[in-house]
C-alpha cells in the first residue's frame, strides 16, 4: 500500500485482527461476515461537507442511544465488490455508480453525502488496507459495505446533527445457497416498499430490508431461497426479491420491471441490460404481471451480492412455474460476460472497472 494510506491508519476502540494471526481459508465462502483488518470512517456535522476521513482498525463503534440511525432509521448503505484478477491486480466495478446512488439516497433522507471522488477514494483505501482479504480469483470477492448514517444524538424527529460515513468489508462467496437454480416464493401478504415515486423503495435505505424478514423466514422454512415482492398499489405486478432485481426471458426477449421509484436501481441490473443490448437482445423495462412471469421461459435475478443467478421455479399461492436452467441459459451467458469484465478476463470496452 502507498505510504499515505499506512500513515492514515489509527487504532480504533477495539482492535481488529493481527495481520499474521490467521491462516485464511478461502474454501466454501458464503455471504457471511468475516471480520477484516481496517475500516474507513469520516464524520461531518449537519450543514457541513465531509472533508477528511481515516482508516482505523476494524471493530465496534460507539453510538449514542439517541442516534438518528438507531431511533428513526436515518441511514442508507451501499454494496460493491473488489475482484482479484488472474495476474493479481485488484479491480472495482463501477464504484462511482454506488457513489451517485448514495447521494440520491442521502438527499432523500436529508443527509450530507461524500462526493463521488471522496467515496471512490475511501473505497480504494479500504481495499488496499484489507488487501490480504481479497480472495483469489474463483474463490470469492471482497464485499465492501459503505454506510451513511445520522449519528448525532436527538430525541425529536429531525435530521441528525452529525453524520458518519463508514466502509467496512468482508470476503464473500455465493449469496444464495444454490447457484444456478433458485426457488422463489411470491409474497402475497406483505410488501417491500410503497409503490410509486413518493416512497423510499428506490433508495438503499436501511429501513427497506428488515420488513422482508418475516417473508424470508417463512419462505426459507418452506424450502425456498428467496422471496419476490409485488407492487403495493395493485398486488398484481412483480417488483424485486429481498436483495436483488429480477429479469425474465420469453422467446429471446428480455423483460425487467422498470425503475419507478419503488424498486432499487441496481448497478448489476443496469450493466446486464447494457451487456444484453450490446449482444443484440431487446430489453423491455416495464410493468410485468405475475401471470406474465409465470409464462416466461427463463428467469434470473441480479445484484452485487447475488451477481446473476438463474431461477428454477416461482411459486405464487398454489401455482408453481418452472424455468429453464443450466449452461445454455441466457442468464448464464450474461453472467459469464459480466464476471469476465469484473475480473479482467473479458475486455472492458466500457471502462467499467477501476484498478485499485
Ligand atoms: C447488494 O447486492 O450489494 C445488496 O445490497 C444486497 C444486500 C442486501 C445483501
Amino acid at each position: 500500500a502507498p505510504p499515505s494510506i499506512l500513515e492514515n491508519i489509527k487504532d480504533g476502540t477495539e482492535s481488529g485482527r493481527d495481520e499474521n494471526d490467521v491462516e485464511i481459508n478461502w474454501e466454501g465462502l458464503g455471504f457471511n461476515l468475516t471480520p477484516t483488518d481496517y475500516m474507513f470512517v469520516m464524520k461531518c456535522a449537519k450543514g457541513e461537507k465531509f472533508s477528511k476521513g481515516s482508516l482505523i482498525r476494524y471493530g465496534n463503534i460507539e453510538l449514542s442511544p439517541s442516534a438518528g440511525i438507531l431511533n428513526y432509521g436515518q441511514g442508507i448503505f451501499e454494496g460493491l465488490k473488489a475482484y482479484r484478477t488472474e495476474d493479481d491486480r485488484i479491480l472495482l466495478f463501477r464504484p462511482e455508480e454506488n457513489a451517485l446512488r448514495m447521494k440520491i439516497g442521502a438527499d432523500r433522507l436529508c443527509m450530507p453525502s461524500p462526493s463521488v471522488e471522496q467515496f471512490v477514494d475511501a473505497v480504494k483505501q479500504t481495499v488496499l488496507a484489507n488487501k490480504r482479504w481479497v480472495p483469489p480469483l474463483g474463490k470469492g470477492t471482497l464485499y465492501l459495505r459503505p454506510l451513511l448514517m445520522g449519528t448525532g444524538a436527538a430525541l425529536g424527529v429531525a435530521p441528525s446533527t452529525e453524520y458518519t460515513f463508514l466502509i467496512y468489508c468482508s470476503p464473500v462467496g455465493i449469496y444464495h445457497k444454490v447457484q444456478g437454480a433458485v426457488n422463489i416464493k411470491v409474497e402475497d401478504k406483505f410488501h417491500r416498499a410503497i409503490s410509486g415515486t413518493g416512497g423510499t423503495g428506490g433508495i438503499k435505505s436501511v429501513t427497506n430490508y428488515a420488513p422482508t424478514y418475516t417473508s424470508i423466514t417463512e419462505a426459507k422454512a418452506n424450502g425456498f431461497s428467496d422471496v419476490l415482492f409485488l407492487d403495493s398499489a395493485t398486488g398484481k405486478n412483480i417488483e424485486e426479491a429481498s436483495a436483488c432485481n429480477v429479469f425474465l426471458v420469453k422467446e429471446n426477449v428480455i423483460f425487467t420491471p422498470e425503475i419507478d421509484g419503488t424498486i432499487l436501481p441496481g448497478i448489476t441490473r443496469k450493466s446486464i441490460i447494457d451487456i444484453a443490448t450490446d449482444l443484440g437482445y431487446k430489453v423491455n423495462q416495464r410493468s410485468i404481471s405475475v401471470e406474465e412471469m409465470m409464462s416466461a421461459d427463463e428467469m434470473f435475478c441480479t445484484g452485487t451480492a447475488v451477481v446473476v443467478n438463474s431461477v428454477a421455479s416461482v411459486t405464487y399461492k398454489e401455482t408453481r412455474a418452472e424455468y429453464k436452467t443450466g449452461p445454455e441459459t441466457l442468464s448464464e451467458k450474461l453472467r459469464k460476460i459480466l464476471v469476465g469484465i469484473q475480473t479482467g478476463c473479458v475486455e472492458d470496452k466500457k471502462s467499467w472497472t477501476l484498478q485499485v
